[in-house]
């Protein structure tokens, strides 16, 4: 199976730009996800790798086909680019059976009757819904009928598999349940997969690498670990978990420890994390901090050698079930954190490790 490769996308809807400059490379058998908030492009972006929108400049190519080129342009239509599709509407044919459904682009690509029953067999063995080929659509579950949809994804073995919210009109115990079968078909089929989706768990877990959009732009390429670990933008930071996005200036150079002081907002309360590249005394800065990298203790003295300690009040303490979640104003900054227990105090120290934190330039403004 070939590599997708899509360069300098660029793409508007009656003079509005949608996609700005979108590049990415999807490696072979790779499941590579295009994550972002509702609108920054996802769809427009699988649409092109499709054939479905035509994009005002760039070029995509699989292995060494060009769908489409800008320069001089170049368009092959979406029947000749042999991908496969599945969609968030599943769109089968109601009044076909489950094995109609899938012979129907094996009939279009001119596959023997033979052939195609073994192929549709295969396709429906796959997903586990052989038992149910006969049936009709209405006499199927919405995560059965989910699967067919993918197994007509699959059954002409496309050279990549385009998923645009495929289980989205699933509940959240089935769509649990269908990420990890998910996951296992494209491990066994090794079909290169792009994958479009706005929860970030879901992207978490079934990807191998995530891009992350924006307003029509790539923030961010990377695994998922990269991604939740290291994001490249208090955006990404934003959008990829609960992370507190803390205004603040740099009062201090870096130290030999690698680390810098940040004032944050006006009371001055202030933070030392591990610095970044092109971060200098007296910038204004963004600290990043992750609810779940928060420690709260009633005592200061639980904080180890070179810990932070800000002292907090409780605004709101709500029980989730597995933990309990905290606001808290820290000077005149909110922030979220999240605890195994419970503290009864209405002041709360709040302990974080330097390299807990992220540190921007500037100001931010997060999105998500
Ligand atoms: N055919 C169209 N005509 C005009 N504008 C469009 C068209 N299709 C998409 N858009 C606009 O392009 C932008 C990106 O849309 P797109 O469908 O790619 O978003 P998305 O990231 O898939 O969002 P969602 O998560 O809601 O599906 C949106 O602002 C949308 O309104
Ligand atoms: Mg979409």
């Amino acid at each position: 199976m070939p590599e997708l490769v899509v360069e300098n996308l660029k793409k508007s809807f009656a003079g509005n730009a949608v996609l700005e400059d979108i590049g990415f490379t999807v490696a072979e058998g790779e499941f590579f996800t295009l994550l972002g908030p509702s609108g920054c492009g996802k769809s427009t972006t699988l649409s092109c790798v499709a054939g479905l929108e035509h994009p005002d400049s760039g070029t995509i190519r699989v292995g060494d086909r060009v769908f489409f080129d800008g320069d001089p342009r170049t368009t092959v239509p979406p029947e000749a680019r042999n991908l496969g599709l599945v969609f968030q509407s599943y769109a089968l044919w109601p009044h076909m059976t489950i094995a109609d459904n899938l012979a129907l682009p094996l009939k279009l690509r001119k596959v023997t009757k033979t052939e195609r029953k073994r192929l549709i067999d295969d396709a429906l063995d796959k997903v586990d819904m052989l038992h149910l080929r006969d049936r009709y659509p209405h006499q199927l579950s919405g995560g059965q009928q989910q699967r067919v949809a993918l197994a007509r994804g699959i059954v002409y073995a496309p050279g990549v598999l385009l998923l645009d919210e495929p289980l989205s009109n699933l509940d959240a115990k089935m769509r649990d349940q269908a990420r990890v079968w998910l996951k296992s078909l494209q491990r066994e089929v090794g079909i290169t997969t792009v994958y479009v989706t706005h929860d970030q768990i879901e992207a978490m877990s079934l990807s191998d690498r995530i891009a992350v959009f924006m307003d029509g732009r790539l923030q961010q390429v990377g695994t998922p670990t990269e991604i939740y670990e290291t994001p490249a933008t208090p955006e990404v930071a934003g959008f990829i978990g609960r992370c507190n996005l803390l205004a603040g200036r740099v009062d201090e150079a870096p130290s030999d420890s690698g680390t810098v002081r940040v004032e944050l907002g006006t009371t001055g309360e202030h933070l030392r994390v591990v610095r970044t590249d092109g971060v200098r005394a007296g910038q204004s800065a963004t600290v990043g901090l992750r609810s779940e990298r928060i420690t709260l203790a009633d005592r200061a003295d639980a904080a180890g050698d070179g810990v932070n300690v800000l002292r907090a009040t409780v605004k709101q303490c709500s029980y989730t079930g597995a933990r309990f979640e905290y606001e808290l104003a820290v000077g005149d900054l909110a922030l979220h954190a999240e605890s195994p227990v419970r503290h009864e105090g209405r002041e709360i120290n709040l302990l974080i490790r330097p390299e807990d934190c992220l540190l921007y330039p500037g100001p931010s403004s997060p999105a998500g």
